[in-house]
């Protein structure tokens, strides 16, 4: 496959003479492109010789073809790895300058990013460049590192280059996506529900649908069939799923009703309103001029619990608890109570985490224990409960 490789100006340029030569043998086309200041660590030739192709440096090389270098290799790429990335190309690259070869064509690439930062601790725990590294996160680029361990400026601590082994190894995972859910049928909810009042005001909540959408891109990424139930959101439906929009937490009950059975996966990620006005008005009600009002409210199906009660042999359910408080022991009681496989607790006061924002923190609770992930963008978080999805079907099977 046609890799693109940034080369930065840190120390750990030296490392990437071995992740070119790796990715070579593994029978890749590599393409480098080196900034001014990675030239003065190694010579632009070192880097000709292992990828045996040119190097580029500068955007306004004249070059025998007549493309534009620039963009040529931006869209021919199926992967963008920079390692070592540096700080200033981590800041650079959030705010979208463009000033130098390898810049440029980043910001023109639609290609997968990976980017395998090194630099010393304190730049790497500097909050500007933490703030990047999330930015840059939320929007989907891939990071592999850093580690902690001897710093080349002699500090011990995070910041060090991962090894070019783990940089080829996160390069392959973006190359060859895995396949693992072909031929599956998942069905994922997603998105708040809406409970009408009258004519002009309902009851909903803060979700936006964002966690959803993610899993059943992913999922579908993955090689699965995969439905979307959702609630009303503004979000763009993922290419090659069936969306099945709802209204109401029983529309959405009547619509999960309909496909439950023939599910293969299903994953509930829904923030379903779990009461409705007893009455919705037919008219807009009016003003009650100083006395209290007071609206009669009638519980809402629990969706989650009615497909758990109808759990076919094989199916693998997977639930949401949206928590503010007792996180693992609310999630448990929500595991068992909903019969199952497991439960994604997600407390949604952490910053970073829950309603609205593209990030995520969550803990993955199966019956054999608990997974505490780190916060990831939400795409992230989707592969990693697809993975574990995957993991207990395996077990299961
Ligand atoms: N859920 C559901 N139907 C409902 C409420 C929730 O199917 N009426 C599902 C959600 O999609 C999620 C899981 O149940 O997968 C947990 O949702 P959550 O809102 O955290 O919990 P509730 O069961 O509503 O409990 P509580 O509001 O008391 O925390």
């Amino acid at each position: 496959m046609q890799i693109v490789m940034g080369v930065t100006g840190g120390i750990a340029a030296y490392k990437a003479c071995e992740v070119v030569s790796r990715l070579k043998k593994l029978g890749h086309e590599v393409d480098v492109i080196m900034t001014e200041n990675a030239t003065r660590l190694v010579a632009p030739l070192t880097f000709e010789t292992l990828s045996k192709r040119p190097v580029c440096v500068d955007t306004f090389t004249r070059t025998e073809s007549w493309d534009v270098k620039h963009i040529s290799l931006a869209q021919k790429a199926d992967l963008f790895l920079v390692a070592p990335a540096t700080a200033n190309l981590l800041a650079k690259l959030a705010c979208g300058i463009a000033d130098d070869m390898l810049t440029t064509t980043l910001l023109a690439t639609k290609a997968p990013i990976l980017l395998a930062p090194a630099m010393n601790t304190g730049m790497w725990t500097a909050d500007a460049t933490q703030a990047n590294f999330r930015t840059l996160q939320a929007r989907g680029v891939h990071f592999v590192g850093p580690q902690s361990g001897f710093l080349a400026c002699g500090d011990t601590g995070a910041g060090r280059m991962s090894e070019p082994v783990q940089i080829v190894e996160a390069a392959e995972k973006l190359l060859h996506p895995c396949r693992d859910l072909e031929g599956l049928r998942v069905l994922v909810t997603a998105g708040p529900t809406l409970e009408r009042i009258d004519p002009v005001r309902y009851l909903t909540n803060d979700s936006s649908g964002k966690m959803g959408y993610a899993i059943a891109a992913a999922a579908r990424a993955r090689g699965a069939s995969v439905t979307l139930v959702s609630g009303p959101v503004h979000l763009a439906t993922p290419t090659g799923v069936t969306v099945v929009p709802v209204v109401s937490t029983q529309d959405l009950y009547d619509a999960m009703m309909a496909h439950c059975s023939s599910q293969d996966i299903i994953i509930q990620a829904a923030a379903p309103a779990d009461y409705r006005p007893a009455v919705t008005a037919p008219e807009k009600l009016k003003k009650q001029d100083g006395q209290p009002f007071t609206l009669t409210l009638a519980e809402n199906p629990d969706v989650a619990k009615a497909v758990g009660e109808q759990k076919k042999p094989g199916q693998i359910l997977v639930g949401f608890a949206a928590e503010t408080e007792h996180l693992l022991e609310n999630a448990q009681k929500k595991l068992d109570k909903k019969h199952l496989d497991m439960i994604v607790a997600n407390d949604v006061t952490q910053a970073g985490a829950g309603f609205g924002v593209d990030t995520n923190i969550v803990t993955l609770i199966t019956h054999d224990g608990a997974t505490e992930l780190p916060m990831l963008p939400k795409s992230e978080v989707a592969a990693r409960i697809l993975d574990k999805v995957s993991e207990l079907r395996t077990k299961a099977n």
